[in-house]
């Protein structure tokens, strides 16, 4: 495997950190099959206490165990990709955790921006209206209009966090970098993002939904190239498909939201997972979900 390293600090009004200058995100990765295995973990919302838990769940413990578990099935992994939702309070120092243990892993990996990212919400034992929303800008090492050249893929990573709010939007920069991206590639293309795209069948999650989803489809529509969009936010597995893209969504490394259902809830029986996808080098993806055992 042959991993491409550039210094990229591309993120918008972004913050130094202590660990910065030893950061370098992949741009492009090339394999000799042929074939490109990614490993997705989505919405660890890691706690600076590493004791914490949601409803049981120790959420670091939790994150490491399913990176532990990906990385010793019997399977090369190229990519690892988190979407989002790093933490649950922001502050530098679980971010260097985190990268830290990444960096250990030896494989190339990529972080995006999640609401959680930007945003700390006060009182989240109180219902949403109760709640204070205090706006941060994102980790510098969260990759936005990033691109990552993946044998004859390209992965084009998005951050649609929004500081202060729950709900995700692109917006006007991210959507013109994406068009003038599609129009200078022409081989097949994933997005990842954090925020959903099309609606679950939830109320109270489609209420945080990507505000601009329908200009991101309009956009998408012209570029027959981009096969599948990833993303996370809505803590559980999702496929389905729009316009011929496949839409994949992703169980949290840590709770689960119980899905169908309009009011908030936990799914307490559902176990924290990952996914992998193969992007082949026929321009296929084959990809699945795997949950935690016990
Ligand atoms: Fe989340
Ligand atoms: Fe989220």
């Amino acid at each position: 495997m042959l991993t491409d390293i550039n210094n990229n600090k591309a993120n918008d009004n972004k913050t130094m950190t202590s660990n910065l200058d030893v950061f370098q995100p992949p741009t492009f990765i090339n394999t000799d099959d042929g074939n490109i295995n990614i490993l997705q973990l989505t919405d660890l919302h890691l706690y600076l206490d590493t004791s914490t838990t949601t409803s049981g769940i120790n959420n670091h413990q939790s994150f490491v165990a399913c990176l532990n578990q990906a990385l010793n099935e019997d399977r090369r992994c190229d990519l690892i990709l988190l979407t989002g939702d790093l933490v649950n309070e922001v502050d530098t120092i679980i971010y260097d955790r985190v990268f830290a243990l990444l960096q250990q892993t030896g494989i190339p990996f990529a972080c995006l921006a999640g609401n959680h990212d930007v945003t700390d919400e006060i009182d989240n034992g109180m219902s949403f209206e109760q709640r204070q929303f205090v706006a941060h800008n994102a980790d510098p090492r969260l990759l936005s209009r990033h691109r990552i050249a993946l044998n004859n893929w390209q992965l084009l990573l998005l951050d649609s966090s929004v500081p202060g709010k729950v709900y995700g939007s692109l917006g006007n920069k991210n959507l013109q970098w994406l068009r003038q991206t599609l129009a200078n590639c022409h081989n097949p293309v994933m997005i990842a993002m954090h925020h959903h795209l099309l609606p679950m069948s939830s109320a109270w999650i489609n209420a945080h939904i990507t505000q601009d989803s329908s200009d991101f489809w309009a956009l998408i529509k012209q570029f027959p190239q981009v096969k599948a969009v990833l993303t996370g936010h809505v803590h559980q597995n999702f496929e389905s498909s729009k316009q011929g893209v496949a839409v994949y969504a992703t169980p949290s490394t840590s709770y689960q939201f119980q899905p169908n259902q309009d009011e908030f809830g936990l799914d307490t029986e559902a176990k924290p997972g990952y996914r992998w996808l193969t992007l082949t080098a026929e321009g296929e993806i084959d990809t699945w979900v795997t949950r935690i055992a016990e």
